[in-house]
């Protein structure tokens, strides 16, 4: 028996904290129509953790890291799947379920990491280092992809790079995330210079001038940070390990280094921790809202395809991961 939906209006007592009354009204209705039309559709929303609460937590089935996202997308029972998050999130899910239809809100939700180098860079590394494997992370695009033997996310990027068991990795495209990895390994990292327009901003005189506004914070970073950052941390992890840290310490008064809307979904979760929000916005994420998903869902757009003879490939890099 198929149940009755939950409406806006029940679902603004989880939201209450982080989102104005005042502002509720704006995104009621849009919220409604996009139960509706998931059920109509049978389709699923696949949120990443820097969504903001309104979809995060009014209208999305599946929310994590990227990782999380790529393992769900495997297995999701949906005849659609609607992303929010960035074009680079879009593609994995369609690697991942080549026959069902992929929409992505908006096209132009890129990342500043995935437009810091081209399949035809992965080649030219090949040539200078021959036979290093190469370590893909996934804000990557799919023909990116293609060129690498394996790909990685900010959760997973040690396991990786130590499953494959050789003395040096090239790892792409994001320079901190590969010094910040080099840091807790023996494997020669060779890495690129990528960088997240967000996390890039972040500097360790940050980090001090938060302890000292508020004596006893506990600092969680994510690894896209500059290793000056996270090396003044209490903490480094995904989005995923940061909202798990949140949980798992509970403590008093927490920042985290990282996009602006992670705190106040992980704030929803727990009522009793006081979150310090200097945050940085990601312009790219910050393209999905409750309209375009609507928009996405009623019109059918935009629909993710990936050339085949590159997706094959692409493909083989993501699942290989998500073995490890
Ligand atoms: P996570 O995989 O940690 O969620 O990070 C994705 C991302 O784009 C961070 O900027
Ligand atoms: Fe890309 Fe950084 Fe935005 Fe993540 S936060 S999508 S890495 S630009």
């Amino acid at each position: 028996m198929i149940g009755a939906l939950p409406t806006a209006a029940s679902l603004y007592e989880r939201v209450r904290r982080v989102i104005p009354r005042v502002e509720w009204p704006a995104f009621a209705d849009d919220i409604d129509a996009i139960l509706a039309l998931k059920r109509e559709r049978n389709a699923a929303i696949l949120a990443h953790n820097y969504q903001t609460p309104e979809i995060f937590h009014c209208v999305a089935d599946i929310v994590g890291d990227s990782l999380a996202l790529a393992r769900e997308a495997m297995t999701v029972d949906a005849d659609l799947i609607v992303v929010a998050g960035v074009h680079f999130m879009a593609e994995t899910a369609k690697l991942l379920n080549p026959d069902k239809i992929v929409l992505i809100p908006d096209l132009r939700a890129g990342c500043s990491l995935a437009d810091s180098i081209t399949a035809e860079d992965v080649r030219l590394m090949r040539q200078r280092y021959p036979g290093v494997p190469v370590v893909t992370y996934v804000n990557t695009s799919a023909a990116v992809k293609a060129e690498s033997d394996i790909c990685c996310t900010s959760g997973n990027a040690l396991a990786v790079v130590k499953s494959l068991k050789v003395p040096r990795v090239i790892m792409l495209p994001d320079e901190y995330l590969a010094r910040n990895i080099a840091a807790q390994t023996k494997v020669e990292i060779i890495a690129w210079k990528g960088r997240c327009e967000v996390h890039e901003r972040f500097g360790p005189a940050d980090i001090r001038e938060l302890r000292e506004a508020h004596p006893g914070v506990t600092v969680l970073a994510h690894p896209e940070c500059p290793p000056e950052v996270v090396a003044e941390a209490d903490f480094a992890g995904s989005t995923a390990a940061m909202s798990d840290y949140v949980g798992r310490h509970k403590p008093a008064r927490v920042v985290l280094m990282t996009e602006c809307s992670m705190s106040d979904n992980v704030a929803v979760e727990h009522p009793d921790v006081d979150f310090v929000r200097p945050c940085n916005l990601c312009p790219h994420m910050k393209r999905i809202t409750l309209g375009n998903i609507r928009s996405a869902l009623e019109e059918n757009r935009h629909i993710v395809t990936i050339d085949p003879r590159v997706a094959e490939r692409a493909r083989w890099a993501v699942e290989r991961m998500l073995f490890v």
